[in-house]
């Protein structure tokens, strides 16, 4: 079968410096360079690497947040590369959601945890009748919390409502952008095992990016590591013997030394 993600080449150009009028090519320079990677329906992919080595704007690119300068993006059989009005994006939109680091924290102070989680689905008119109870429950948080509000909950749950609302429109794919970094490390071990039991139980595929490579080993077979705008090589294990790049190695060599202490 062909893959769900089929990302080639793609390149996406700053200007060095913000707020540059007309930057010509020079002041440019290449957050993500010539990055190609697939991935198959129901995988969970790793893209891992150290803060500012271009995995947001990897997600953005796959999000049409952001237009590349070069490449292609596929997805689900379509080239999606050129999609730029709202009316073109929101068909795939439907099929691809995202939850970031500060998803939980952004959530509206206004509505209900009911409303939130079933706005996508009202969004494309789609029923939603006990979704909401339904979504609190797979995220393992009580059915009975509709009616609460984000600012009764703490940030490891609001985080759950997030991941809730991502996953009740059925996405092929889940695009994960360091959900778990602004939780304490005993909250986020417990969201990614929940997000593990959720991937298992359902057919979603998953882009998860974490600047921590043994988060990603926990959700991830295949891992892309990243350096600079390029992936350097894919990983199907935490092995030094497996890892070619001397970057690599350094990053696994401190995961080994932390699970020794
Ligand atoms: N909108 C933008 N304009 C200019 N530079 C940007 C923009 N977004 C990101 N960058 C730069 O691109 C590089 C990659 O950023 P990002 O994709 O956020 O990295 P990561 O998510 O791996 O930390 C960084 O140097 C960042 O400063
Ligand atoms: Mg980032």
């Amino acid at each position: 079968m062909d893959a769900l993600l089929e990302v080639r080449n793609l390149t996406k150009l700053f200007p060095k410096k913000p707020f540059l009028f007309a930057p010509d090519k020079r002041s440019m320079f290449a957050a993500v360079e010539d990055v190609s990677f697939s991935l198959q329906r129901g995988e969970a992919l790793g893209l891992v690497g150290e803060s500012g080595c271009g995995k947001t704007t990897i997600a953005n690119l796959i999000l049409k947040l952001l237009s590349p300068d070069r490449g292609e993006i596929i997805f689900d059989g379509e080239d999606i590369t050129q999609l730029k009005a709202h009316r073109e994006i929101l068909p795939v939109r439907r099929k691809m959601q995202a939850v970031f680091q500060n998803s939980g924290s952004s959530l509206d102070p206004h509505m209900t945890l009911g409303k939130i989680i079933t706005e996508p689905l009202k969004n494309f008119g789609l029923p939603i009748k006990g979704k909401a109870e339904q979504y609190l429950e797979l995220v393992s948080l009580p059915p009975d919390w509709v009616s609460r509000k984000p600012h009764q909950l703490s940030g490891g749950q609001r985080q759950r409502v997030s991941i809730a609302r991502a996953m009740v429109l059925k996405p092929k794919l889940l695009i994960l952008d360091e959900p778990t970094s602004n939780l304490d490390v005993l909250t986020a071990s417990q969201i990614l095992a929940l997000l593990r039991h959720l991937f298992e139980e359902h057919e979603t595929a998953v882009l998860f990016i974490s600047h921590d490579i043994a988060a990603v080993d926990k959700l991830c077979r295949r891992k892309a590591v990243m350096k600079d705008g390029r992936i350097i090589e894919t990983l199907s294990s935490l092995s030094l013997e497996e890892a070619s790049h001397p970057y690599t190695k350094k990053l696994i060599e401190s995961k080994l030394s932390i699970d020794k202490s």
